[in-house]
């Protein structure tokens, strides 16, 4: 534990000390889409800005870009850690329905003994994986974490699907946390989580659970892939994102306009810029990737940190607002001053 946090009665905070993320090589367009599908460029981009999403090979499976963010990450951080206590992944598309993906991410990073674990909270996983990493430093159950947002929506999304074949990608990022001091640069806090499971319907995969199992033959092909009600899903995620960044902002204090950067979970360009719109942020202070990546569930704000810092515009010193929204229906909010850190390694092969 850094002398810092030893030092103080008070708890420990995680602080931010290493970042990556990466998407497979393969590219989808829209018009890779529209040649399979009755849609266009036009459309996809007009009702979600998004020009193209990465997508893994047959074969792949999340943890293979679990394993390759999280080599990345620990390689970044390795001038503050050597290794880490714990490993949290968080997604909603994991290896296997048992056991969960964490464990093996964690053997085949050479972490075989860190406590591991899945956190499943949809779109929002990266942020609750933030309060759980967070929990376990403050609680000195561990003192260095690597948390990983991964997700691979090409399988479990019905490729004929053309609401939302077009809307997700794959795609894996990164952090590294230690125990530090909360008035550090790169200690997160300040957090708001929710959720409303009397919406879950609205985000599913209906079959595949102990509710409705599955078994040869049935249920139906359809029940077993992704489902949405884009267009209430739409309104809940601009109503949601916007009341937690504020809730957030006002546990710490700020004022929208101390935040530099508004890094939100990248769900799609309108919803974004809605969100940006009604918290009165300019919407050029909106971080947003979401135009080449697509939607990437869990792996979208640590790719889009990536992303930024590997562009430089995160500087150390700026102030981010992190926001997510995902199915449950989940949300969360959190806080941070962007660390020095080393340059990340590109996110696009
Ligand atoms: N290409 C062309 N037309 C399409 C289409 C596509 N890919 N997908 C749907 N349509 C059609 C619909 O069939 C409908 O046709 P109809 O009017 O003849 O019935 C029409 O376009 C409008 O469909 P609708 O679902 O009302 O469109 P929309 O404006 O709500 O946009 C989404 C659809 C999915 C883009 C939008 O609802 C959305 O972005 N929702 C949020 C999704 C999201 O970000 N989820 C992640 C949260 S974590």
């Amino acid at each position: 534990m850094s002398p810092t946090a030893a030092g103080s009665c008070a708890p420990p905070a995680a602080v931010l000390c290493g970042l990556a993320g990466l998407v497979p090589s393969r590219v989808v367009t829209n018009e890779h889409l529209a040649r399979r599908l009755d849609t266009s460029d036009a459309w996809i981009r007009t009702r979600t800005g998004i020009r193209q999403r990465h997508v893994i090979d047959p074969g792949q499976a999340t943890s293979d870009l679990a394993v390759e963010a999280g080599r990345r990450a620990l390689a970044s951080a390795s001038a503050a850690v050597d290794g880490v206590d714990a490993v949290v992944v968080a997604t909603t598309t994991p290896d296997h329905i048992c056991p969960a993906t964490a464990p093996a991410v964690a053997a085949r990073l050479g972490l075989a003994g860190a406590a591991a674990f899945d956190v499943g909270a949809v779109c929002t996983g990266f942020v609750y994986g933030l309060a759980s990493a967070a929990g376990l430093i403050a609680a000195r159950v561990a003192e260095r974490v690597l948390l990983i947002g991964a997700d691979t929506y090409s399988t479990i999304v019905d490729p004929l699907d053309r609401a939302n074949a077009i809307i997700f990608g794959d795609g894996a990022g990164a952090v590294v946390l230690r125990a530090g001091h909360p008035d550090e640069p790169g200690a997160v806090g300040h957090f708001d989580l929710g959720s409303d499971g009397g919406q879950e319907d609205l985000i599913r995969v209906a079959a595949g659970g102990s509710r409705q199992r599955s078994s040869p033959g049935q249920p139906g092909r359809g029940e077993r892939h992704f489902a949405m009600r884009g267009k209430e899903v739409y309104r809940h995620a601009v109503t949601r994102m916007a009341e937690s960044a504020r809730a957030t902002l006002s546990r710490a204090g700020w004022k929208t306009d101390d935040v530099d950067h508004f890094v939100p979970h990248q769900a799609n360009l309108r919803i974004l810029h809605s969100v940006a719109d009604d918290l009165g942020l300019p919407r050029e202070r909106c971080v947003t990737h979401v135009e080449s990546v697509g939607n990437t569930g869990a792996a979208s704000i640590p790719l889009a940190l990536a992303d930024a810092a590997d562009s430089q515009v995160l500087k150390p010193g700026d102030r981010l607002l992190l926001t997510a929204f995902g199915g449950g229906l989940t949300w969360g909010s959190c806080l941070l001053t962007w660390p020095m850190l080393p340059r990340p390694e590109r996110t696009t092969p």
